[in-house]
C-alpha cells in the first residue's frame, strides 16, 4: 500500500514523559501558530528521568510508531530531555524520512550569557548521566563551570501538581548547589534542563532572587521546528492540539488550561 505523501495540513507529533513537554507545546503554539499538534503525556510511564535506558528508548519508539501510523505525522518533537538523550539518534536512524527536532539542556545560551562564568544546571538522572550530555558539557569545556544536580522527583512532583512538594524539592536541589547571584563565585545563570522545570519557575525565582537567569529551551526548539518542516500549515485559521494520555486525563486536561489556556479534548491513550 503506498503511503500518503506528508502535506501541510498533517500534525507535528510532540511527546513527553507527562505534562512537562507542555512547556515546549507553548512555545511551538506560539511559533506556529497555524500548524496542528497531536501531543503525547506517556504519564503512565513515567519518570523517565529515573528509569534506565531501555525503557525511554522503548517508549519513544513505541509512541513514534503510533504518532506515525495512527496520526501521519509530519515532524516529531521529543519534548523531553531524557528522551532525546538516550533515543534521538535510535529514532533517526529507524525514522530517516521523519524529521525529528529534540531538546537538550540550555548550556550554550547560557553560556552567552552569565557573567560569573558559573552554572547551574538542573536536570534528571538519566538526562546528566548520558553520552550526549557529557559531550555537550565538554564541547564548551573552558568557558564555564557546570553545577550539575540531578533532581529526582522533581518532574513527578511538578506532574501531579504537589506545590508543597516542589517548592520543598527546588529549595533542597538549589541549595545543594551552592550560592547564587550575580557576584564573582556565584552561579547567576540557571539551566532548566527537564521540560517539566519551566512549571516551577516562579518558585525558583522566589527563592533565588530576580538576578538570577532562568533559562529553558522552548524558543529555541520552537524556532528549530519552523527551520526543519518540509511544509508549514498557512491560512486564516489557527491549528488544532490533540491531547493524548497514558495516565489520568484530568491531570494533563487541568495542566493544560492551566499553563496554556488550552481548552481541547484530553483521550486516554491505551499503550
Ligand atoms: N520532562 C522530562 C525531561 O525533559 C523528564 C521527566 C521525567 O523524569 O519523566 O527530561
Amino acid at each position: 500500500m503506498a503511503t500518503e505523501p506528508y502535506s501541510s495540513k498533517h500534525p507535528i507529533g510532540v511527546f513527553d514523559s507527562g505534562i512537562g513537554g507542555l512547556s515546549i507545546l507553548r512555545a511551538l503554539r506560539l511559533e506556529l501558530p497555524h500548524e496542528n499538534f497531536v501531543y503525547v503525556a506517556d504519564s503512565g510511564h513515567a519518570p523517565y528521568g529515573e528509569r534506565d535506558d531501555s525503557h525511554v528508548i522503548a517508549r519513544a519508539r513505541t509512541i513514534t510508531a503510533y504518532l506515525q501510523a495512527k496520526h501521519h505525522i509530519k515532524a516529531l518533537v521529543m519534548a523531553c530531555n531524557t528522551a532525546t538523550a538516550a533515543a534521538i539518534h535510535l529514532l533517526r536512524q529507524a525514522h530517516p524520512e521523519l524529521p525529528i527536532i529534540g531538546v537538550e539542556p540550555a548550556l550554550k545560551p547560557a553560556v552567552a550569557q552569565s557573567q560569573t562564568r558559573r552554572i547551574g544546571v538542573m536536570a534528571t538522572r538519566g538526562t546528566l548521566g548520558s553520552v550526549k550530555f557529557r559531550s555537550l558539557v565538554e564541547s564548551l569545556a573552558g568557558q564555564a563551570d557546570f553545577i550539575c544536580q540531578p533532581c529526582d522527583g522533581l518532574a513527578d512532583a511538578i506532574e501531579h501538581q504537589d506545590a508543597i512538594k516542589t517548592i520543598a524539592l527546588c529549595q533542597h536541589y538549589t541549595r545543594a548547589m551552592g550560592a547564587f547571584g550575580t557576584q564573582s563565585g556565584q552561579i547567576d545563570t540557571l539551566v532548566l534542563g527537564c521540560t517539566h522545570y519551566p512549571f516551577a519557575r516562579d518558585h525558583l525565582i522566589q527563592q533565588l532572587g530576580p538576578d538570577v537567569r532562568l533559562i529553558d529551551n522552548g524558543e529555541p526548539v520552537a524556532r528549530q521546528t519552523r527551520r526543519v518542516l518540509p511544509q508549514l500549515a498557512s491560512g486564516e485559521t489557527l491549528g488544532q492540539c490533540l491531547l493524548l494520555t497514558t495516565g489520568e486525563a484530568a491531570f494533563v486536561k487541568q495542566a493544560a488550561q492551566h499553563w496554556l489556556g488550552l481548552e481541547c479534548r484530553v483521550d486516554s491513550l491505551i499503550d
